[in-house]
């Protein structure tokens, strides 16, 4: 998933710590000019191949030392309408990638998502939080996290760092990458991002009911170069050959839609018309990490603040957004 949100800033973020990454992406939803921007902030070009990560044939041929897999669809509620789509590319390819890494005696870094923790039973989110899933993208991840922990009882030479993200946003400070979803987005803060710019008439706020301190859904946004410095860390922690790994990549920092919405408006100097409709099916109330394992065991921690996401996220809507 090279050239797409997260596998952009890894690029950039990889050069900068002096590895040498290969791109590889099927481009079902991204598009291979934002190498463009790439070689731009980091100075040289990514070499670049086109394949699906599913594709056990292709995947042999470019299997290389770590593989940090970014490969898969998010869109919760595109999952609903097509679960096999889902199945198939989030589920089938992490079977191919699982493969190769043990074929190869290779390292793996997952990106899973706090979607894994189903309905919170308690607050801040802990690893050890139950797991369980209420849609078909979320069920990938959980399934994904299963086999990788019953490949890794059965193999214990193999090191996997599985990543629980909490809600990427932002871009890098450039404003020459960032999240570009196909269509309508399905996500808050590139929702806010149009209609701040006039793409979109109104933001709908899904609910203003749920028991959060304004009534509105609550999460833990965390800007995605500290999710990237996240992963570096995990990178560097599985050198030391630690078998399965498990962290959450948040902030600790629980925002409301509408704080959210305030915070964009104050810091970026426009405004976000909205309307408050019905709850949106499958959302919780409220959902925000207990970071401190990863702090203890990884020495990492998010330090983008919500200024900072707002502001990144507004500068590439302005800048390299093409909606
Ligand atoms: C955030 C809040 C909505 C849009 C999902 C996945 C998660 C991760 C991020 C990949 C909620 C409200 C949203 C809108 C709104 N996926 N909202 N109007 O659902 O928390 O998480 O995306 O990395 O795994 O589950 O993110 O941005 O869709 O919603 O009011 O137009 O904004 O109700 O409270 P979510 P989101």
């Amino acid at each position: 998933g090279g050239t797409g949100y997260l596998g952009t800033h890894m690029l950039v973020e990889l050069v900068k710590q002096g590895y040498e990454p290969l791109c590889v992406d099927n481009l079902h939803n991204s598009n291979p000019s934002v190498l463009l921007a790439v070689k731009e902030i980091c100075g040289k070009e990514i070499p670049f191949i086109k394949a699906d990560a599913g594709d056990v044939a292709a995947m042999r041929a470019l299997f290389a030392e770590y593989q940090i897999h970014f490969a898969g669809h998010k869109a919760v509620g595109e999952s609903v309408a097509h679960p096999l789509m889902y199945y198939r590319n989030n589920y089938d390819s992490a079977l191919t990638i699982l493969e190769m890494c043990l074929k190869h005696g290779s390292a793996l870094v997952f990106s899973s998502s706090a979607t894994v923790y189903g309905v919170p039973h308690f607050l801040p989110l802990t690893e050890d939080h139950p797991l369980s899933a209420v849609n078909p993208y979320g069920r990938t991840k959980l399934y994904i996290e299963e086999t990788i922990r019953d490949v890794a009882l059965a193999h214990p030479e193999f090191n996997v760092s599985i990543l629980r993200y909490f809600n990427p946003v932002g871009a890098h400070e450039s404003g020459l990458i960032g999240e570009n979803p196909n269509g309508i987005p399905n996500n808050l803060m590139p929702f806010v991002c149009q209609t701040a710019a006039g793409i979109r008439k109104e933001l709908q706020v899904f609910g203003d009911d749920y028991d959060t301190p304004d009534g509105t859904g609550v999460r833990d946004y965390i800007h995605v170069t500290d999710l990237i410095s996240g992963h570096i860390a995990a990178l560097k922690k599985l050198e030391t050959k630690p078998g399965c790994i498990i962290h959450n990549l948040g902030t600790g920092n629980g925002t409301s839609v509408l704080e959210m919405v305030h915070r964009f408006e104050a810091v970026n100097g426009v405004s976000v018309p909205y309307r408050i409709v019905a709850r949106r099916p499958g959302d919780v109330a409220s959902c925000y990490a207990d970071p401190s394992k990863a702090f203890e065991e990884l020495g990492w921690k998010a330090v983008k603040t919500l200024d900072d996401m707002v502001r990144d996220s507004w500068m590439w809507q302005l800048k390299g957004a093409k909606n």
